[in-house]
């Protein structure tokens, strides 16, 4: 669905993102300018309901939204009503395909772009699947390849690549139900692994060749980009729950217990703890344990070094390995653990950094974590959308306008 043009600029109506995350949900509201937007409130509930990110428990999903929203509701002294949606889990899916039409009036128009887009659309999905998004890659008109904007050239063939992201419509329609019931109508979905990339990559690292890994509690979720655009999208349903069920099934400790001492002492290399620290432990008996701080990373490190050649194995069947010239782009809450970017350049053996939301606004101390990344890219996606009808909307130039049916292809409004 389309947002009215340039309300949000206009009216100062506040943009909403909701991150419903396997270990947390995030609400941040936000305020559209001409030059950015401001987070002026953040709601948030740890939850329960949601495994590898989608949602098992519709109840205590439900108590978690409202939580959140409640929160966010009584910071900003606004009622929330809709809002944009982060949709994450391991029936995300992305799907290369083409699309091809012959040129109307050998100038190639808006109209021949959003032909083009729907052809590359057409494509047979599996059961219970909806598109969500569809992300261009390279136009060619004629024999010209990799052009990144053909209205207006002369031709009388346009083809285009695209990436499309496809969900499950079952696990989508429980994200929006858990929403509806606590009042909120979705605007729109997002999937996460792009939101992350919205607000996490550089235009640069996008032009030269990255690969965003957003490591959350129950997925992670990796968003290969090359030459500006988005390539391969792929959600693992690996991630830091894994981690603690492996230290509590091999120290043989509560999860709660190993989720704590995950993050109060976790190393993800052995190599770098000192062989005399040990730390004491809740065993499943109630009682309490030494074990060596060690031991613990002898846990971690080779659950993190799988997770790693898996990643590696998604960016080989990408087909864009030899093209990454900035390396791994590390986000979501699972990087903090200590000596993570250790091990990662050991078993990458590219250029890894821990990427951070790009945010420079109001709370900025707050929400810059990377465990906001995504949720900040889901208020920069609905940003962006402003931004554009707010260009519409006062420079008005015939061929913007011939171009909005396929623009509103691109951003997914449809
Ligand atoms: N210092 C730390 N060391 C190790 N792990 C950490 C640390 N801080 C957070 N984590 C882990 O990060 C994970 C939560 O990250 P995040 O908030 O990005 O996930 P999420 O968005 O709720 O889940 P998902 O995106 O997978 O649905 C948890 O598994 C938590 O244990
Ligand atoms: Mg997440």
């Amino acid at each position: 669905m389309n947002r009215p043009v340039s309300s949000l600029v206009d009216n100062k109506k506040p943009i909403v993102a909701l991150d419903i995350g396997t270990s947390k949900v995030v609400a941040m509201l936000a305020y559209a300018d001409e030059q950015s937007f401001n987070i002026s409130a953040i709601g948030q509930a740890s939850c329960d309901g949601i495994k590898k990110g989608m949602v098992v428990d519709i109840q205590k999903t439900v108590q978690a939204i409202q939580k959140a929203v409640q929160e966010l509701q009584s910071i900003s002294q606004v009622k929330i009503g809709n809002i944009d949606i982060g949709l994450s889990g391991y029936h995300v899916v992305g799907i290369n395909s083409h699309g091809a039409v012959a040129v109307k009036n050998q100038e190639v128009s808006g109209d021949d772009v959003g032909r083009a887009i729907e052809s590359a659309r057409a494509v047979k999905l599996a059961n219970e699947q909806q598109l969500v998004h569809t992300f261009m890659q390279e136009f060619s008109v004629d024999n010209q390849e990799d052009i990144k904007d053909p209205i207006g050239m002369t031709g009388v063939r346009l083809e285009l690549k695209v990436h499309l992201v496809a969900t499950s419509i079952t696990a989508s329609q429980n994200v929006i139900k858990c929403a509806r019931r606590c009042g909120l109508e979705s605007n729109k979905l997002v999937v996460n692994p792009f939101a992350s990339s919205l607000s996490v990559l550089g235009k640069d690292e996008k032009e030269l060749g990255v690969v965003l890994v957003d490591i959350g509690a129950g997925t992670t979720d990796i968003v290969v980009c090359y030459k500006g655009n988005i390539r391969h999208i792929e959600v693992l349903p690996i991630a830091g729950d894994q981690i603690t069920n492996d230290i509590s099934m091999a120290l043989r400790i509560p999860t709660t217990e190993a989720e704590e001492i995950k993050i109060k002492y976790g190393v993800a290399r052995q190599r770098l703890v000192n062989p005399s620290e040990h730390i004491q432990v809740h065993d499943v008996g109630g009682g309490y344990k030494k074990i060596s701080r060690q031991l613990l990373a002898a846990v971690i490190e080779p659950r993190l070094d799988e997770l790693f050649r898996l990643i590696l194995d998604v960016l080989k069947k990408s087909g864009y390995e030899h093209v990454i010239a900035s390396g791994f782009v590390f986000t979501g809450g699972s990087v903090n653990i200590n000596g993570f970017l250790d091990l990662a350049n050991s078993v990458l053996r590219k250029n890894c950094r821990i990427g951070m939301p790009n945010y420079h606004g109001s709370l900025r101390d707050v929400v810059t974590d990377p465990k906001y990344s995504s949720c900040i890219g889901i208020l920069q996606n609905a940003y962006q959308e402003v931004e554009h009808n707010f260009n519409h909307k006062h420079k008005n130039k015939p061929v913007m306008q011939a171009a909005k049916k396929a623009w509103n292809w691109l951003i997914g409004s449809f």
